[in-house]
């Protein structure tokens, strides 16, 4: 069965250690593509998007070797310039093969990647960016060929800060003749362990960390060592399951610096939060309460993935919390799942929740649809009283290499179905 089993309603104790960072690997591993040697990456999270990734780059001529976390690309010999099948339509990040490709071999046919029930996800300013560098597109019956003779650096300016877009110009850019300069570039953290990861191969990146990145172009890269940072939306997902069920873990190598907005906004809704040099504490050990509005935005705002799984922790809440969504069209799914569990959430529109807090959720039968808000189930399964099986595994396994593993690490009565 494609199932987690949760028999919830008890606090959460105990400590375990949070897996690298999905938004982070998936670049840098396209950004391998890129360095004409061989990578090693550390604390690759063990992941089925990183799977595809992989299987991805092999399509494409790169040898990849793994040993537990530690994955090895050799991009040496990359010679195909088409990735299609169902690996591309089956998943976003092969997106971001899009630049890495054009700034290796200058050419990249594929798919149009699938959208997914949070959003149409587009891939228009994708397309408009790289065209200001000298990329031209040719479109085919669902699929399309991206082409430069040259790429050339340009001057880019967003009209909004894409995370995917901003890493898709950063890797064409490092290979482009002359300097780009992108302008109201994402800040999310994974763009900097993308740029840190490209400077230490011999890519010159000015400005990481802020809206505007200068990228001088065509600097030889060789093959580098690099450890891949914690997961910022796994941490804050534990974070979330501890608001929910009450309780006090601890949360070993979370990357506090990179989730400022997601601990206050656990401790406007009650959480006590003790920082330590390897890593996070936290605990409920007063009434959970109500959070009056928190909006989703863009880095350092409240992350868009973190949304759903905030709604679970304060389904349970005394009072009435509100929730905005700015990022994506499409990611109040979850509502429906949760109300089957007891849950009292009115939505407004398509971009805002309002949740009145009730006593007890209730387990059942849930369904999951996409990753953050199958998680977010697992966190009400945790806190409902009686069993919970959430249905559609395999969205979860997207991005977290063991959710039973960790949970059972809490202290929690969960297992795979
Ligand atoms: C990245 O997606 C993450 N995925 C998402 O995480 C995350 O939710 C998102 O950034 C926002 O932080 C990875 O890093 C693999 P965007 P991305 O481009 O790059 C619109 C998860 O749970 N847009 O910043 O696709 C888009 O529709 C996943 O780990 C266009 O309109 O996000 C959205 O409304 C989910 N046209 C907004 O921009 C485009 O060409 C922000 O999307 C591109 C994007």
């Amino acid at each position: 069965m494609d199932s987690i089993h949760i028999r919830g309603g008890n606090a959460l104790f105990g400590e375990t250690k949070i897996q690298g960072s999905k938004n982070a690997v998936l670049p840098i591993l396209a950004a391998a593509l890129l360095i004409e040697d061989v990578c090693v990456l550390e604390n690759c999270p063990r992941i089925s998007d990183v799977h595809h990734m992989l299987m991805l780059l092999e399509r494409i001529g790169c040898r990849v070797a793994r040993s537990d976390r530690t994955i090895t690309v050799d991009a040496r010999n990359v010679s195909e310039d088409t990735v299609s099948g169902e690996n591309v339509t089956g998943m976003r990040s092969s997106i971001m093969l899009l630049g890495a490709m054009l700034g290796r071999v200058g050419e990249i046919t594929m798919a149009y990647p699938g959208g997914c029930v949070i959003g149409e996800r587009p891939i228009d300013l994708h397309l408009s960016a790289l065209g200001r560098m000298g990329v031209k597109i040719y479109e085919d019956e669902g699929c399309f060929t991206a082409k430069a003779q040259k790429l050339e650096g340009s001057v880019i300016s967003l009209p909004i800060s894409s995370v995917g877009v901003t890493e898709n110009v950063i890797l064409a850019a490092v290979r482009a003749k002359g300097v780009t300069v992108l302008q109201n570039a994402a800040k999310e953290p994974e763009i900097g362990a993308l740029c840190e990861f490209l400077r230490e191969a011999g890519a010159v990146i000015e400005g990481i960390g802020g809206s505007v990145l200068i990228i001088q172009g065509g600097h030889e890269l060789h093959g580098v060592r690099f450890r891949i940072p914690a997961d910022r939306i796994v941490a804050g997902t534990y974070l979330m399951g501890v608001l929910g069920a009450g309780g006090h873990i601890f949360l070993e190598d979370a990357p506090v610096a990179q989730m400022q907005s997601t601990l206050r906004a656990a401790e406007l809704a009650g959480a006590e939060i003790n920082v330590s040099r390897d890593g996070l504490s936290v605990m409920i050990d007063v009434e959970k309460r109500a959070v009056p509005m928190i909006k989703t935005e863009v880095y350092p705002g409240f992350p868009t993935d973190m949304q759903s799984l905030l709604m679970a922790a304060l389904t349970t809440a005394p009072g009435v919390s509100v929730i905005e969504e700015t990022v994506f069209e499409n990611r109040f799914r979850i509502v429906e799942q949760l109300r089957k569990m007891g849950a009292c959430i009115e939505l407004q529109g398509k971009r805002q929740a309002v949740i009145v807090g009730v006593d007890l959720l209730l387990g059942c039968e849930v369904t999951a649809d996409e990753l953050r808000g199958g998680a977010a189930l697992v966190i009400a399964g945790c806190m409902a009283e009686g069993e919970t099986i959430v249905k559609n595994r395999h969205f979860i396994e997207r991005g977290y290499e063991d959710i039973c593993r960790d949970f059972q690490n809490l202290g929690v009565n969960i297992y795979t179905g």
